[in-house]
């Protein structure tokens, strides 16, 4: 492959991103109060359970390529205590994930890396998912 080095920083870059997430959502499946909170925080943490393998199957395309997995993770918006407030923060992150994941299936086409392609082209029909997970619980 001639471009692995390009490809690893972008899938690193999407590990870091995963790895936030995985604390972030975690964090408001304990935190968020509320009347509706007891029927919806258990989709929080699906919705974390769901980024673990994402970050995971990263690590091992990172792996195979001879790159090194990160263990930093991206920013964390945590804060949020109400359903509606978490679930906003949430959109956002999807929001941008399905943003960076079609950027990154389109790098990794040019780089002529079809297996990364196919990962993550995977994992971005997931994100697509959350944001109707977090669209849906928010009301929209
Ligand atoms: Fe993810
Ligand atoms: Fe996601």
């Amino acid at each position: 492959m001639a471009d692995n080095k390009s490809v690893i920083d972008i899938l690193n870059d999407l590990r870091a991103r995963e790895l936030a997430v995985i604390v972030q959502y975690m964090n408001h499946h304990y935190v968020i109060t509320g009347a509706d909170a007891a029927a919806l925080a258990g989709e929080f943490k699906e919705v974390a359970i769901t980024e673990m393998k994402h970050a995971e199957s990263l690590a091992e395309r990172i792996d195979f390529l001879g790159g090194e997995p990160t263990t930093k993770p991206a920013d964390i918006k945590i804060g949020a205590k109400t359903l509606s407030g978490a679930a906003a923060d949430d959109l956002a992150s999807e929001d941008e994930a399905v943003r960076l994941y079609t950027s990154a299936v389109e790098q990794a086409r040019v780089a002529g890396d079809i297996t990364t392609r196919k990962l993550l082209e995977d994992i971005l029909a997931d994100e697509e998912d959350h944001v109707n997970t977090f669209r849906t619980m928010l009301g929209k």
